[in-house]
């Protein structure tokens, strides 16, 4: 059966230092209003393959910074039915979709919300043209950037794509890293999302054969400055995880060391930021002419890490699925344990699926090591069974024909 409950205060979840109480979907995906009200520290959400967990979970990373944990388009999220090719009755006229939650933070309780709105923007070419931004709301007032979400709540995730993290491409191990770095400096979003817009000029103006040598040059003088930045902010927080990982060792999942790799990053380790600044200005003016045949050059876009197994001085891409899921895991702890010292509250964790590949006893310890982080975490399995040893712990949700039962 479904749980209400009134008003915030009587949704309490008790023992933890961060949790949502309340969560709201309307138009989201397959729920066209969904709400849950949460009082345990484990939320499990279980059902057949397609039925609407994972979802959920994406709804839930909307309340930080970016574009949620599948990294969607804003407008794919919008309920739509595929049979008639509609969107449902009471969503006509092309409304957005909108996710709400109550938080609890330490002592504290406030309310997050974010949906999208649509806007009419001029493009490049002078034309007028319908975009989608997603706005967010805490405590009912609009807040100019989604930098500051980050003050207010920390949500971190693992999907059952980061399986692959390891040995597939360096993009999906290049967003991870940046996920780590502006779950800690909350500006580092807004540096690449500059980064990515004045890469983009540069690149329409040398494709466009008008070049306007002062125009570039002043492109390239921000490109290289903002770069810098990043790859500085990278370096800085890789460094710091690494010493949070070697002074607060695990006594089960294995010990990790993170290596960057990048030009710009390692330049950083030798020579002063102002030297770095002006040697990727000379290499984008150099590159200019390569641009037009397709080779990017220097660029804070190719930056890649490595994840050593340290006990076996492994690189994670040679090591077995088990042991590269454990890894990962290594990492996702050690960031919410070190995010809550560094911040004063844990993040909440969505772990979709993440008991594939993890033996019963690995499973086990997993599930003691998340009730020390003092947080909540939401948990995703088509089988609850894996999950029967939290009792009392947790609540548990059956998802099922586009609705969600307390089980
Ligand atoms: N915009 C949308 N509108 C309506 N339904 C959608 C939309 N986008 C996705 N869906 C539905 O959501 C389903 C996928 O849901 P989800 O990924 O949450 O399933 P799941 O329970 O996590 O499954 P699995 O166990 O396979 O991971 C799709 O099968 C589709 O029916
Ligand atoms: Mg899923």
């Amino acid at each position: 059966m479904d749980t209400f409950c009134d008003t915030h205060f009587d949704c309490n979840v008790a023992g933890v230092r961060s949790a949502i109480s309340r969560l709201t979907l309307v138009n989201f995906r397959n729920y066209e209003n969904l709400r849950l009200n949460l009082d345990k520290p484990f939320v499990v959400l279980h059902g057949e393959n397609g039925s609407g967990k994972t979802n959920i979970l994406e709804a839930i990373s909307f309340l930080s910074q970016g574009r949620g944990l599948r990294n969607a388009k804003l407008s794919e999220i919008k309920t739509f039915d595929f049979l008639t090719q509609q969107q449902p009755a009471a969503f006509a006229n092309n409304q957005g979709w909108a996710v709400s939650a109550l938080v609890q933070r330490n002592d504290d309780s406030f309310s997050i919300g974010t949906a999208v709105e649509t806007m009419l923007k001029e493009d490049n070419y002078n034309e007028i043209k319908e975009v989608e931004r997603r706005i967010v709301q805490i405590n009912n007032q609009k807040i100019t950037s989604q930098n500051e979400l980050g003050n207010y709540l920390t949500v971190i995730w693992i999907t059952p794509q980061m399986d692959r993290l390891f040995i597939g491409g360096t993009q999906h191990r290049r967003h991870f890293l940046d996920r780590i770095v502006y779950a800690f400096d909350t500006t580092h979003s807004q540096r690449l999302s500059t980064f990515d817009n004045l890469y983009r000029q540069w690149l329409q103006i040398l494709k466009s054969g008008k070049s306007n040598h002062q125009w570039l040059l002043s492109l390239e003088e921000q490109i290289a400055a903002t770069g810098v930045a990043i790859a500085a902010a990278r370096r800085e927080q890789v460094q710091k995880l690494n010493l949070f990982m070697e002074e607060n060792p695990d006594d089960t999942f294995p010990d990790v060391v993170l290596e960057l790799d990048g030009t710009i990053e390692t330049m950083l380790d030798k020579k002063a930021a102002v030297y770095v600044e002006d040697y990727y200005r000379e290499s984008l003016l150099k590159m200019r002419q390569n641009v037009l045949e397709n080779d990017r050059g220097e660029t804070i876009n190719k930056t890649d890490f490595n994840a050593i197994y340290k006990k076996k001085n492994l690189p994670a891409n040679l090591c077995s699925t088990g042991e590269q899921k454990s890894l990962l895991l290594s990492i996702v702890l050690s960031e919410a344990r070190y995010l809550a010292a560094h911040k004063g509250f844990p993040p909440i964790l969505l772990l979709d699926e993440v008991a594939a590949h993890l033996d019963d006893n690995k499973r086990h310890i997993l599930l003691n090591k998340l009730a020390e982080l003092k947080t909540q975490v939401w948990l995703t399995t088509t089988n609850p069974f894996e999950f029967s040893s939290l009792h009392d712990q947790a609540q548990f949700f059956e998802v099922k024909d586009n609705s969600v039962h307390q089980s």
